[in-house]
């Protein structure tokens, strides 16, 4: 079986969805169910053996060995991290709790198990670190895209956190020969995505007829995946990836942000037209992000060179199955809309 941490938040659930769906292979899921946290986004897995749920943290030490002993896993893959750029903005401490403690305090009890494996089963074991790339710092508009030899130069409390989460992992290939594989992904978009990142804010703001807050000039490029592309790039690495090597993943769909806005509007003004005219009505220019990068992308050639993988969705179809899926699964996003969830939103955006 596998461990996956995170296995409740955006990428982490559907990661785990699908590994039921096109596996015969169980899955321990360890998350704390922070506010990103959502086991709505689990439940057609309910009564499903080959799902094992654990709440618990990744900082917990003594939790961590007890669930590698009774489960013996052959490979973690590992999601849990406070994720939000804006949230390590405002509090950045919980960042450094998850992303740097939480991810040491896992690769200390996955050596120990990894080490009481026996010898071809400590050859085949993978320590699977899910990063991002945004530790790649920001480029210039003509220059070329990220690729794995690309300089560290992490701007936000996030990036720095998930930086420092990458370089332990690579230390512990490096100087104990733990079996690790890191992936470093762009931007992801789809279903079960928290409604506090830009996509899903655009889509749940438009339809209840709310300003779609856009960044300073709107003009931040980002490289979009949809996200059951990145969960099979990382089953692709996890079965097929060299230990201690990294490898990009991207979706080649560089866009700034306001057409990313304009896409949404336009697919709802398709799909759920809104009788006072078009959602791009409501697109309203606020306050930049402190130390915002101004462009990401990446270069996913080394992936599709050595082990095959190329994305399946254009942005296209991706994000008129995201926008769908948002207009079929209001229910979700109503329960994600919490007290907590309304706090934040008026701590960032204000009135
Ligand atoms: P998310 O914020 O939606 O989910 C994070 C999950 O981790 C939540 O379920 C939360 O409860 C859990 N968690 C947080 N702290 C924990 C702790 N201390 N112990 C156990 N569980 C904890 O994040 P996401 O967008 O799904 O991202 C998952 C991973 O992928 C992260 O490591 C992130 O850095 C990386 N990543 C995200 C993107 C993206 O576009 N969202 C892109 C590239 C990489
Ligand atoms: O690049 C990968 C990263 O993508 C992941 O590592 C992060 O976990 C994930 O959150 C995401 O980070 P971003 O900061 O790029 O995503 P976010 O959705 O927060 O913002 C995308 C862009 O949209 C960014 O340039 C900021 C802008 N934005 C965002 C929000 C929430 C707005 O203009 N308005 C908004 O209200």
């Amino acid at each position: 079986m596998i461990l996956v941490t995170g296995g409740a938040g955006f990428i982490g659930a559907n990661f785990v969805l699908d590994w039921v769906a096109s596996t015969d292979e169980p899955v321990v899921n360890l998350d704390a169910l922070t506010y990103a946290g959502n086991l709505e986004s689990l439940t057609s897995l309910q009564g499903n053996p080959r799902h094992v749920f654990v709440k618990g943290d990744i900082t917990d030490r003594a939790l961590l060995d007890r669930l590698l002993a009774e489960h013996r896993p052959r490979a973690i893959v590992h999601f849990a991290a406070e994720s939000h750029v804006d949230r390590s903005i405002h509090g950045p401490g919980d960042f450094i709790r998850t992303n740097v403690n939480g991810t040491f305090t896992l690769l200390e009890a996955a050596r120990a198990h990894w080490l009481s494996l026996d010898a071809d089963a400590k050859a085949a074991f993978r320590f699977h670190h899910v990063s991002t790339d945004e530790v790649y710092g920001s480029l210039s508009p003509t220059a070329p895209a990220f690729t794995e030899t690309h300089p560290y130069e992490p701007n936000s409390p996030y990036s720095a956190s998930k930086a420092a989460s990458d370089h332990l992992v690579r230390a512990w290939f490096h100087t104990y020969g733990m079996p690790v594989v890191t992936t470093n992904c762009s931007n992801n978009y789809g279903p079960y995505h928290f409604p506090e990142k830009l996509i899903p804010l655009m889509i749940v703001n438009a339809l209840a007829g709310k300003p779609l807050p856009v960044y300073g000039d709107g003009q931040q490029v980002r490289d979009w995946l949809y996200v059951k592309d990145h969960c099979s790039a990382i089953r692709e690495v996890l079965a097929r990836g060299t230990p201690g090597e990294t490898y990009n993943v991207g979706g080649w769909n560089e866009k700034p942000n306001l057409e990313i806005v304009h896409t949404v509007c336009a697919l709802l003004d398709e799909l759920k037209p809104d009788p006072a005219g078009s959602y791009k009505r409501l697109i309203t220019f606020v306050t930049d992000r402190p130390g915002h990068d101004r462009r990401y992308a990446i270069d996913a050639r080394k992936l599709e060179r050595e082990l095959g993988w190329k994305p399946a969705e254009t942005f296209e179809t991706g994000i008129r199955k995201t926008v769908q899926w948002y207009l079929e699964n209001a229910a979700w996003v109503a329960n994600v809309q919490s007290g907590s969830y309304r706090d934040w939103v008026s701590k960032q955006y204000g009135a």
